[in-house]
């Protein structure tokens, strides 16, 4: 359990607060690229950590993030006109390129001194973006400088081994759901399969099955990036199976999946709507079609997305959500399913944590309310590792090297079955290293026959 106190620290991201401020000082995977599909198309609004923006693609095809409010008089430069690398308020024309710097001011007479104070005082608040492998980050932090673009695995393969990123949009805050990606007890229940034989449900994947009848140990390792893990599971014949998950400030996980490499960042618009995007790749070569989302959205089995309006926090909501039970079959949880909720991608996981709420009803829960045990070790770490760092940002101005030690990032998930009294640590060091040479290593499968 936290106190209230760090149970709020943890989880309150906007502006000023001590982890809205440590996860400003990292680059922000924020919206797919398939989002601006042209050059000089229509602006949209987006938010991250509780500010809101206006994001374009400018004539030559670079990425803009800028405050919604114009400078001039505060119209909306959501409606502005993204013309002539840059975007043009609609109410009196004044111009800002993607940088922020004003570019023309119609409302001032040519060679006035009006207008040349203007032009040389006025800026536009303007993010940083980077485009890589189908995905926008932006960069919201104090520096004039970014720091380092992150080298995850995800950021340098090439871009035909990158599936488009997966995203739905949760409903809660951030931390409740990214402690479901960190959490590998819940396979043994919210994702299995009834019986070994059991087969797949008509929607989704078939579940979980795990041969050790036992809860699985946690070992944690915690690290100067954040944290990773190992759940060992009995194998038989005196072997163990190890499922290695990484934790990486601020807010990514990796989850082992198989041969698929993945960055998995629960990134909060607010302290009530997260997204997740589940961003992955095949080392091997390209990704294979059904896994890539080129053509087609990773929830279109369960209805795809609803109708978004305007306002960011309706991006990325699934049709299947809690006005409607996830489309939960009951029939499915009698027969085949210990949750009848379809397996597709986090949509269980979804279920879980999304109706997590506070005394008033809101999804932000209070972990002074909570049971933790033996198999919570793993999220323990990570909350401890998050409230450390933000404190020791806030108290001190020292960050996390992996700000600006990018090598950092050359992490991978792993699974690996070796004996029982075997280092798991020592084991898997090249399997949990994406510059080893090797492929992902996928000694066990996630969903095994
Ligand atoms: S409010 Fe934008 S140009 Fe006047
Ligand atoms: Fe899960």
């Amino acid at each position: 359990m936290l106190t209230h106190e760090d149970n709020e620290l943890l989880c309150r991201v906007g502006p000023g607060t001590p982890m809205g401020e440590l996860m400003r000082q990292y680059w922000i995977p924020c919206l797919p690229s398939s989002e601006f599909p042209e050059p000089d198309g229509p602006a949209k609004r987006m938010m991250l950590l509780g500010e809101s923006f206006v994001m374009f693609r400018d004539s030559e095809g670079k990425m803009g993030a800028v405050a919604e409010a114009c400078p001039h008089r505060g119209a909306s430069m959501y409606f502005g006109r993204v013309e002539e690398c840059g975007i043009r308020c609609q109410y009196h024309g004044w111009k800002f390129d993607r940088e922020g710097t004003i570019v023309d001011l119609p409302t001032e007479r040519n060679g006035s001194k009006a207008k040349q104070h203007f032009m040389d005082t006025v800026r536009i608040r303007a993010y940083a973006c980077h485009e890589v492998n189908h995905m926008i980050w932006v960069y919201m932090g104090p520096r004039p400088t970014p720091p380092p673009f992150p080298t995850f695995e995800i950021n340098t393969l090439p871009p035909e081994n990158v599936a488009c990123p997966a995203v739905m949009m949760e409903q809660a805050n951030y931390m409740q759901n990214m402690e479901g990606d960190l959490d590998s007890v819940h396979l043994n229940w919210l994702h299995r399969r009834l019986a070994a034989d059991s087969s797949a449900p008509p929607i989704g994947t078939r579940g979980f099955w795990s041969p050790d009848p036992d809860a699985p140990e946690l070992d944690v390792e915690r690290t100067e990036y954040g944290c990773y893990y190992s759940s060992q599971r009995a194998w038989g014949d005196n072997r163990t199976w190890h499922r290695i998950n990484q934790f990486i400030f601020p807010f990514h996980t990796m989850i082992s999946v198989g041969g698929i490499i993945n960055l998995r960042s629960f990134v909060p618009l607010d302290d009530h709507h997260t997204m997740l995007i589940s961003h992955s790749g095949n080392p091997a070569g390209p990704m294979p079609a059904d896994m890539a989302f080129r053509d087609s959205g990773p929830f279109d089995v369960v209805g795809g997305y609803i109708e978004r309006t305007n306002d960011p926090r309706s991006y990325f909501m699934t049709v299947a959500n809690k006005t409607n039970d996830y489309w939960r079959d009951l029939e499915v949880e009698r027969t085949l399913m210990h949750s009848g909720i379809p397996f597709v991608l986090n949509l269980q996981d979804r279920a879980m944590t999304e109706l997590m709420c506070d005394d008033e009803g809101r999804p932000l829960y209070d972990r002074s309310q909570e049971h933790l045990g033996s198999t919570d070790a793993m999220i323990i770490a990570v909350r401890a590792q998050l409230l450390n760092a933000a404190k020791r940002l806030r108290d001190t101005g020292v960050l996390p090297p992996n700000v600006d030690d990018i090598s950092f990032d050359r992490v991978r998930a792993a699974s690996v079955l070796i004996d029982s009294d075997a280092d798991w640590k020592a084991h898997s060091k090249q399997a949990r290293f994406a510059d080893s040479g090797e492929l992902p290593s996928d000694d066990v499968p996630l969903i095994i026959d």
